[in-house]
């Protein structure tokens, strides 16, 4: 299985189709770019350019179509063409979610919950090792952002995903805004959530913009959606200081997919993550010292 011998230095930003041919021509300082592989696998001129930036940028593959908790299976032949583009760029990471999208052969346009128990463990171990096998590297699971619980859940997510770590070797992607997302929506701590997490098996982090909307289940109520059309929110940066802390510093990777702003904005936020780090880890050396 390849081993991961060269690491991003700074925050990235998730690359979209909109802005590809701007940032080949700009070749604008970033740490990194991510990308869906999803919107390359049919447009060629597009998989072209992103050929080129794999020359100079660390680019990193996140699916959002290995439905890894269909009770159906992977899609081997979707798996087999997300291999043949991470043969072509070569990409420092590749990750997708702990969520179901397909049922029947058919593409839901969501990433849609578990229940967190062993029949559901098995199954997920089951197909993280086939797409570790196929793609012949590791895979990293990103936690999901929740508006539901299952009654059948047994376990809490951060001893599902630890579980999923030690049985399958995967690593995992922390979503700090989902996590805060599904905290919100759930009720529960999330800073005794991000503690609860395996830290060294933390490959990559994600910082997401939400939106509050009317909770319909509970009139008066707020829901915060994982829309990922907004700046990061302040309460969401202050938990990415406290999960640095935790994991030390990790690859970080702004997203931002609707709404999307002029690419500048994209790289101040990428910024403003590389500040919090450097704040942070010289706060907590500062502590060292005094200790
Ligand atoms: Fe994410």
């Amino acid at each position: 299985m390849t081993s991961i011998s060269r690491l991003p230095s700074g925050a990235g930003v998730g690359l979209r189709l909109p802005q590809i041919a701007e940032v080949v021509a700009t070749r604008p300082s970033v740490g990194w770019l991510e990308i869906h592989p999803e919107n390359f696998l049919a447009n060629p001129h597009a998989t072209e350019l992103l050929t080129e930036l794999s020359q100079h940028y660390f680019i990193s593959v996140h699916s959002v179509g290995i439905s890894i908790g269909s009770v159906g299976g992977i899609d081997r032949l979707h798996l087999k063409r997300v291999r043949a583009l991470v043969d072509r760029i070569n990409p420092v990471f590749v990750s997708g979610h702990l969520a179901w999208s397909t049922y029947g052969g058919e593409y839901l346009n969501d990433l849609l919950p578990l229940p967190y128990n062993l029949e559901a463990l098995r199954l997920i171990e089951a197909h993280v090792r086939e797409v570790q096998e196929t793609l012949g590297r590791r895979y990293l699971i990103e936690n999901p952002s929740s508006y539901i619980g299952f009654r059948t859940s047994m376990m809490s997510e951060a001893e599902f995903l630890s579980e999923l770590v030690g049985r399958t070797g995967c690593q995992l992607l922390c979503d700090v805004s989902n996590a805060y997302i599904s905290a919100q929506n759930m009720g529960y701590d999330v800073y005794q959530y991000i503690d609860s997490l395996p830290a060294d098996a933390i490959g990559e982090v994600h910082l997401g913009g939400f939106t509050v909307e009317e909770d319909e289940a509970s009139p008066g109520a707020e829901l915060l959606i994982d829309t990922h059309a907004a700046a990061i929110a302040e309460p969401v940066w202050n938990l990415y200081a406290h999960a640095i802390r935790r994991f030390g510093a990790r690859p970080t990777l702004i997203e931002w997919d609707n709404n999307i702003p002029l690419f500048a904005a994209l790289l101040a936020e990428a910024a403003h993550a590389d500040e919090v780090v450097a704040g942070t880890m010289a706060l907590e050396a500062r502590c060292a010292d005094a200790c």
